[in-house]
């Protein structure tokens, strides 16, 4: 049975028992303790937390999961892999154990014939957890299992939760036995390679707190109402039922991993180590493919990072397996091909998609190129000093600067017959891993202390927030937060979070800012430094108390800056318009993948590659200043997401979306521009004014940065312009249109006279060669010149200068001519000695090392040094002189 017709068979089950079809949501929803949506729930946290009322009691979703926590176990086993999908169910408050029971069993074990998946009753095992009697009592009466067949387990593996606070609960997992073949009798509690766990059925009825690992959190108290949520891994019901033996042989995945076996050469199922690199290089590509497509771009932290090491893990695995021209547009085609009739946007998006993957590909094999070399330079100096391993510092920085994974670094210098000092690279690793972690809190603890948010917003509800229909509303003050700690008032000066019942303020999201505005009280006022939602559905603002004193429970208004939020809604529709000005210029595949936007000022990151001439930039402000003169309608509708992506809404990634409601903010007609979007806007695009392009920059190796002001800043922007314009007319005495003509004549012209002038210094200096030869000293024998020259001359004319007194010295006799000069402060000092002087036992390089102390180059008749400060020229030459001397002496 195909992947495809598994998950169709699921969502049709449970469509036909009541349930929601609701849409995956993306891989990175905006849950700041959580990388990647790891689980069906995700999306439906609130409604279990109660903190937001589901539009249905039963639900039902197949979604995307990343787990990237054994990502080097990938392959090895057959168990791991890093994307997989989660079919579930989900009872908000209905249906509980019994439902959740029946429902499943009828769909495992109904017949094939009739939409059932026709798994063998007798060959289902299940778990439940340690004293929950009742499940076990139900699997008895719902499904006939015998008593040997309920198997009870602990904590860690029968309670289930997202790891991080949230809600929780025991589950119940159902496992098929595939049989004597794969190992030892005695069910799941004795072997789960055997007993395969497909489906897991979490009873969610607590909420967790913080704390670490699968059992050491406390359990914070009951949810609002007893809930279901179950996830069956979709890949493992796929393999079962298409006879495989494991994911990565399933028909979503296998024709990459065969792909790349032809490439290779290779063939799957001869060799471990080989069949190693086709799994990780089958799963890793699938899943670069989705975080892509879900809007991840490789980076070197977070997601990013993550993205990064599954497309250069694959890459490399190509490389071992002996392939190594690019692979990934051999493979990442085949891969959508099979993900496309699941996920359509991964065609739609294709070009897009394959350019950063392909883009990363070409970035690692030039990373591998660069690497190489500073490997072997680290090679060859370890083996000169006579070591015999790479020093963890090496291994560390190849890793470090050159992206290079260790394993990489230990069979190239195996190759060169060098060991790696694995344990110093290891320890340089951890010290580098916990700086990240201290910086990554320091990060959060803006709002690290969620506990005592999470109270205030489960007392009082969420935020009435206010910020599209007024700039003023009349408030009552929470709660007050000064550091960790509720107050019950605070005083002028102090800066305090103040947590309203309602607000007009815009919270920070969507690339927007902040507002700015003020709260007044009789008696008193503080201006709002900031204003953030670190729960959802609760709107905090950081506020300094600029007068009198703030308590819990005052009234207070909460006012906007009306100025301020002119420019935010400016900045907001200008960035949007620029979006939809690039993609008009650039193509579709230009799309947004970052953007911030505050008054005066946007910027906005996309994909694209290479830098943007100077036609298209003009032609992108062209664009967007014709939209803003065409003064198109600027609108915000809300309506289901289904029906925004149909209309063509761009949903940009990492931001969630409530399917059934999403807002669409469109600007003019048709497809001008329509986002997903909960920033503030103006009403019509003439109020924007004027976008100027300020700048255009890399950020990574496929994405691109455009800055813009906007509004009144772009009339000053402009303005400081044409004061400079006029300025530098006025210096050049030229009418401003030729001031460029002007400037770039006269910088030729700079050019040519340094160059005469540098000839002309050159010229001076060897002339006065003949003069010094003849004035030279007689040092017991030995011809001495010492001379400085004018500060400013360059190495290349002291030493031919030195060359040249040489030339003119008696060759019969000992010389020794010494050249000093000073450059920007730093001296140089060049001695050349004659073939006499040399047959005499001189050396230049001696000289130069005896007066330097050491530091200095070259051979024994020419030599030079410098690295002293120029006021030093003088006592480095006498001890030359001296040194000459007691040679002519001898
Ligand atoms: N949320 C549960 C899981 O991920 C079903 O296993």
């Amino acid at each position: 049975m195909r992947t495809a017709e598994i998950r169709r068979r699921f969502l049709d089950h449970f469509v036909q028992r009541g349930h929601t079809e609701v849409p995956s949501a993306s891989l990175i929803l905006d849950d700041p303790n959580l990388l990647f949506v790891n689980a069906g729930m995700v999306q439906f946290k609130p409604y279990f937390l109660g903190q937001q009322t589901p539009p249905y009691t039963r639900a039902t979703s197949v979604q995307k999961c990343i787990r990237t926590g054994d990502i080097d176990e990938v392959g090895k086993t057959t168990r791991h892999g890093t994307f997989f999908q989660m079919n579930g169910n989900f009872s908000f408050g209905d249906y509980f154990k019994e439902g959740a029971i029946e429902h499943a069993w009828e769909l495992i074990t109904g017949s094939q014939d009739a939409g059932g998946l026709g798994f063998d009753p007798d060959r289902i095992w299940v778990t439940v957890y340690l004293d929950d009697d009742e499940a076990s009592d139900l699997w008895k009466k719902i499904a006939g299992l015998p008593e040997e067949r309920i198997q009870r387990r602990g904590k860690a593996d029968n309670f289930w939760s997202m790891g991080i606070p949230g809600p929780c609960g025991p589950c119940s997992e159902i496992y098929i036995d595939r049989g004597a073949e794969y190992g030892p009798d005695g069910g799941p509690v004795v072997d789960e390679d055997r007993f395969l766990e497909i489906w897991n059925l979490v009873f969610m009825q607590y909420e967790r707190g913080e704390g670490s690992g699968k059992e050491d959190y406390e359990i914070l108290g009951e949810l609002p109402a007893r809930n279901i949520d179950t996830g069956m891994g979709l890949e493992r019901a796929a393999y079962l039922l298409q006879g495989v033996d494991n994911l990565y042989e399933i028909d979503e995945v296998y024709p990459v991993l065969q792909r790349a076996a032809e490439l290779a050469g290779c063939t799957y199922g001869k060799d471990h180590t080989n069949d190693v690199h086709l799994r990780v290089i089958a799963d890793h590509v699938r899943s670069g493919l989705m975080l892509i497509g879900d809007g991840v771009s490789p980076g070197n932290e977070g997601r990013g990072y993550v993205l990064r090491r599954l497309l250069r893990r694959s890459v490399r695995a190509m490389r071992l397996l002996g392939y190594d021209k690019p692979a990934l547009p051999e493979l990442l085609p085949i891969s959508k091909d099979l993900m496309k009739a699941s996920y359509p946007e991964l065609e739609t998006g294709f070009d897009r998609i394959s350019q950063i993957a392909y883009g990363e590909e070409d970035a690692f094999r030039r990373t591998l190129a660069a690497g190489t070399t500073i490997l072997d330079t680290a090679v060859e100096t370890t083996k000169k000093a006579g070591g015999k391993q790479l020093s963890g510092g090496d291994a560390f920085k190849l890793h470090d600067t050159y992206g290079f994974p260790i394993d990489l670094t230990l069979e190239m210098a195996e190759e060169q017959g060098l060991k790696v000092d694995e344990d110093g690279f290891r320890r340089l690793m951890t010290e580098q891993r916990e700086r990240a972690r201290a910086d990554a809190r320091a990060k959060k603890t803006g709002h690290a202390d969620t506990s005592l948010l999470r109270a205030v917003l489960d007392q009082h509800g969420p935020t009435d927030w206010q910020a599209y229909t007024t700039l003023e509303t009349e408030s009552k003050v929470l709660a007050l937060i000064s550091g960790a700690d509720g107050v019950p008032a605070a005083g002028q000066g102090e800066i305090v979070q103040l947590i309203l019942d309602r607000t007009p303020l815009y919270a920070e999201s969507g690339g927007q800012n902040a507002d700015a505005g003020v709260i007044e009280w009789d008696g008193g006022s503080a201006e709002v430094l900031d204003v953030q939602r670190p729960l959802r559905g609760l709107v905090v603002h950081q506020v300094r108390i600029t007068d009198g004193e703030l308590t819990v429970d005052a009234a207070v208004r909460a006012k906007v800056d009306p100025e301020w939020r002119l420019g935010a809604c400016q900045a907001h529709s200008g960035t949007h318009v620029m979006h939809a000005a690039l993609r008009q210029v650039l193509g579709p595949s230009a799309l947004q993948s970052g953007s911030y936007n505050r008054p005066g000022y946007l910027r906005l990151d996309f994909a694209w590659k290479g830098a943007l001439d100077q036609r298209s930039r003009h032609d992108i402000e062209d664009v967007a200043n014709l939209a803003v003169r065409r003064d198109l309608p600027v609108s915000a509708t809300y309506m289901p997401l289904t029906e925004a992506r149909e209309i063509g809404a761009i949903a940009l990634f990492g931001e969630t979306y409530n399917p059934e409601k999403v807002r669409v903010v469109q600007i003019g007609p048709g497809q001008w521009s329509i986002e997903l979007c909960g920033g503030t806007h103006v009403q019509s695009s003439s109020q924007i004014g004027p976008l100027v392009l300020t700048g255009e920059s890399s950020v990574g190796s496929s994405s691109r940065r455009v800055e813009a002001v906007v509004g009144i800043e772009a009339f000053r922007y402009l303005a400081k312009e044409r004061d400079l314009v006029s300025q530098l007319a006025e210096i050049l005495k030229s009418p401003r249109d030729n001031v460029a003509d002007r400037v770039e004549s006269m910088v030729t012209r700079l050019r040519d006279a340094e160059k005469e002038l540098a000839r002309m210094r050159a010229a001076a200096v060897l002339s006065s060669a003949g003069e010094l030869a003849s004035g030279a000293e007689d040092l017991d024998g030995v011809a001495y010149v010492a001379t400085e020259t004018p500060e400013g001359t360059g190495g290349g004319d002291i030493r031919k200068l030195a060359q040249e007194i040489r030339g003119r010295l008696d060759p019969g006799r000992p010389g020794v001519v010494a050249v000093a000069g000073a450059t920007d402060g730093k001296a140089s000092l060049v001695v050349a000695i004659t073939k006499a002087a040399k047959d005499s036992g001189l050396s230049a390089a001696d000289l130069v090392r005896g007066a330097l102390g050491g530091k200095g180059g070259g051979n024994a008749d020419l030599a030079q040094g410098g690295g002293v400060a120029a006021d030093q020229l003088r006592p480095v030459l006498d001890s030359l002189r001296q040194l000459a001397a007691a040679r002519g002496a001898t």
